[in-house]
């Protein structure tokens, strides 16, 4: 039988210590579990079976090992001592016979995006950045219809658009809508990669450096790697759609809590086929999966046992084709979560009320 293994790690330190060690998870605070991680092995978490392609029947089989730094720590510790770390991890997953490996989370932001794992191991090695690209912006989209906003004619902005996945989401969205800001923190990065997709745009490009243009945005997407939250309730249009595909998240849990008139989803979850368990609650609801794992396992069920999304120039090519052969096997979008909550129709019926009634004291000021 195929085999994968994929990496977590802590991303909520006291949640999800707790949802493997309960014990640790209530008696070590926050800081605590950062500093500690640093000293920690990596850690065997579980074996997923149930996994089966809808193209062929094939089945395979995969375990989830931890790297134990949250994503302070990857950021703040020297590039190598996160990449020793790292390689241990996969060292695991070689042993436990995966013929590839899947990077979850920071473990595929750090440094170069996976090349000095993937060179340094005798498996290969995807990031799942390209799968979660078309997820993140198909989720958008979807989300865009339900909440009906004309993509033509809709003004987006992409949040860390000089990221990995940023980048071709932004490609993606270019195409689609008609104004598209570009966010982040260098203008000049930003400007480069204006000027990359000018040439096959439909959309007005405008780059941005502060999150005070979102307030024009109909449609968002963010996927930045800040480990805090940047995007906050006083941003937000209302009626507006927001994609959030980051770990740790970009958008403030006080939008949920003070803007019922605003669409946040999260972005990156997919369907798995067959009856899959992962022996590991890792906040999703059973059969779904992230986007970046969900590609890990369509390699494994396609047998392309090769190194695929590494480094941070991601190509069209392969976001296209990881695509196709997710599809193939059965793999689809899921239906929309926000904070980790399932969205009902009703609630989307209800944000669009209240983006109305959150609208008309505007124009009965006009
Ligand atoms: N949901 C899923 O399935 C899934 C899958 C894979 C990854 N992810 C998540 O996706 C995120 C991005 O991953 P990536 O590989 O694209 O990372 P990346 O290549 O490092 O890009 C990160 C982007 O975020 C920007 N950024 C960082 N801190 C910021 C801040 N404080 N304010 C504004 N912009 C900021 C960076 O801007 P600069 O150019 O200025 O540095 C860059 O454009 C991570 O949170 C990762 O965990 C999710």
């Amino acid at each position: 039988m195929d085999t994968f293994a994929f990496i977590i790690h802590p991303i909520d330190p006291k949640r999800d210590v707790s949802r493997k060690f309960p014990l640790l998870g209530r008696v070590l605070n926050e800081k605590q579990i950062d500093f500690l991680s640093t000293f920690f092995p990596p850690v065997y978490i579980s074996e997923i079976e149930g996994i089966q392609s809808a193209a062929n029947g094939k089945e395979i089989k995969g375990w989830f090992i931890a790297c134990p730094y949250t994503p302070r720590r990857m950021m703040e510790l020297p590039e190598h001592a996160v990449y020793r770390k790292i390689i241990q991890t996969g060292r695991l997953a070689e042993k436990l016979g995966a013929q590839i490996l899947g990077l979850g989370a920071f473990t595929s932001v750090v440094g170069d995006a996976g090349v000095t794992i993937a060179k340094a191991l005798d498996i290969p090695v995807t990031t799942g950045d390209s799968y979660t690209v078309t997820v993140a912006v198909d989720a958008l989209r979807e989300a865009a219809l339900v909440m009906d906003i004309p993509l033509s004619g809709a003004t987006a902005a992409v949040v860390g658009a000089t990221g990995a996945i940023g980048q071709v989401c932004a490609e993606l969205l270019a195409e689609d809508v008609e104004r598209l800001y570009l966010i982040g923190r260098r203008r000049e990065a930003l400007e480069g990669l204006r000027d990359r997709l000018k040439v096959r745009a439909r959309a007005e490009l405008i780059v941005g450096t502060s999150m005070d243009v979102l307030a024009d945005a109909q449609l968002i997407l963010t996927v930045t790697s800040a480990i805090h939250e940047v995007i906050r309730p006083e941003h937000l249009q209302p009626g507006s759609v927001v994609c959030d595909v980051a770990r740790p998240r970009d958008v403030s849990a006080m939008v949920a809590a003070v803007r019922d008139d605003i669409l946040v989803i999260d972005g990156g979850m997919v369907d798995v086929p067959g009856p899959v368990d992962f022996h590991f609650n890792f906040g999703f609801p059973a059969g779904k999966a992230y986007a970046c794992m969900a590609e890990t396992i369509a390699l494994a069920l396609e047998g392309r046992f090769e190194d695929y999304t590494l480094g941070k120039h991601l190509t069209r090519a392969r976001v296209e084709e990881i695509d196709r052969i997710a599809k193939k096997h059965g793999f689809r979008l899921s239906g929309f979560r926000s904070f980790e909550r399932e969205v009902t129709t009703q609630q989307i019926e209800a944000v669009r009320r209240n983006a109305k009634n959150a609208r008309l004291p505007y124009i009965a000021h006009m």
